[in-house]
């Protein structure tokens, strides 16, 4: 991803200090700091805080987190894996990392495992780049497609996303932006209505930010709004991401997820959902009852931080003092509300027959 001009990623391994650098995500849009990951606890607190976020994305700094904590404590192995794997549960790209690394670090000791730990999260951090790029290219066939139906009488294709599965979900190119950067790469003129995404505003925050730092035209309206852009045929798309995908083709995403595919069903409108391989856990059939949703602190909910016109950080009580609120994180929308999944290896329609055959051809 470009950031002012220059190329950069959501993480990568310093050799001169020694550390892992992210960009912190929490301070973005109006400040662009980079910190240094320097032990176990810096990384889970990187993924708990949510100074990382994004299911891809999270799994990279886990991976990047055991070498961390095995820097410290060669023989820890399992009780790293531990910690890590408690920082956020719903995103299933977590534990495929951290059992990739306990699969091949297993097998070594001292120096010598600390040293692959290092080896294997630049490895997992440059497939994630490769992966990525590849849902990209497979993603923007369908929006090619969609373009060439829709031409007539049209100057843009508008596709509405949730959240914030670009680049900063990642380490580069994202999910579902990565088919729009694509897209536009080919030449469509993608127009992108973003969901702000309460309540941490991910689409506000960050999702703006990175489609204006890539100069992808872009509008930013209430996560309430897309209902009605659908019925007034202001929608040719519906396209996001997810942090767990079932055998069935149930997809787990930000909160809110599910109305936009109910929204994008009545109005004939294709859903499509992009996300890596990784993401699916195919240990699972029902994503209503079997995966586990992330319930987070009422204040985010409560409040809401921002900055004043003269440029000071504020945070602004936005309930009655003692209002009670939940703050689930997550929501499942059922694979029959879905029109295509978009990998790495291809699309297909969300069905256990489809998702197995493409599972199935993996590297094949
Ligand atoms: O809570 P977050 O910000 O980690 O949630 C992120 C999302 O829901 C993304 O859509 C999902 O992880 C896919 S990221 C490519």
């Amino acid at each position: 991803m470009r950031i002012e001009g220059k190329y950069t990623q959501s993480i990568w391994y310093d050799p001169e200090l020694d550390t892992v650098k992210i960009v912190d995500q929490t301070r973005l849009p109006h400040d662009l700091v980079l910190l240094d990951l320097e032990s176990l606890q810096d990384a889970c607190m990187a993924i708990a805080s949510m100074q990382v976020r994004g299911a891809p994305l999270i799994g990279v700094t886990a991976a990047y987190g055991v070498y961390l904590g095995l820097r410290e404590e060669a023989a820890g192995l399992e009780s790293i894996i531990q910690q890590l794997a408690t920082t956020r549960p719903t995103a299933v790209n977590l534990s495929w990392a951290l059992n990739r690394c306990r699969q091949v670090l297993q097998e070594y000791t001292g120096d010598e495992r600390v040293l692959k730990a290092l080896e294997l999260a630049q490895i997992l951090e440059k497939e994630d780049i490769a992966v990525c790029e590849g849902i990209g290219d497979q993603g923007a066939n369908l929006l090619e497609a969609l373009w060439e139906q829709k031409q007539e009488g049209q100057d843009r294709l508008n596709v509405l996303t949730h959240c914030n599965a670009g680049s900063l979900a990642t380490v580069d190119w994202g999910t579902a932006l990565a088919v729009i950067y694509k897209a536009a790469d080919r030449g469509i003129p993608v127009h992108v209505w973003v969901d702000e995404t309460r309540p941490r505003n991910q689409g506000a925050a960050i999702t703006c930010w990175e489609l204006a730092q890539q100069g992808i035209p872009h509008t930013l309206i209430v996560d309430n709004a897309g209902g009605h852009l659908m019925q007034h045929g202001q929608v040719d798309a519906v396209l996001v991401g997810a942090d767990r995908t079932t055998a069935r083709g149930d997809v787990c995403n930000k909160i809110g997820t599910y109305l936009k595919a109910l929204a994008a069903r009545d109005n004939d409108i294709p859903f499509y959902v992009a996300f890596p391989l990784s993401t699916f856990d195919l240990s699972i059939e029902d994503g209503l009852n079997e995966i586990p949703i992330e319930e987070r602190n009422a204040g985010e909910i409560l409040q809401v931080s921002g900055l004043t016109d003269e440029g000071a950080a504020a945070t602004v009580n936005i309930a009655p003092a003692n209002t009670r609120a939940s703050n689930y994180g997550f929501d499942v929308t059922p694979a029959r509300l879905v029109s295509r999944l978009i990998t790495e290896v291809g699309v297909c329609e969300a069905t256990p027959e489809a998702i197995a055959v493409l599972v199935g051809n993996r590297g094949g």
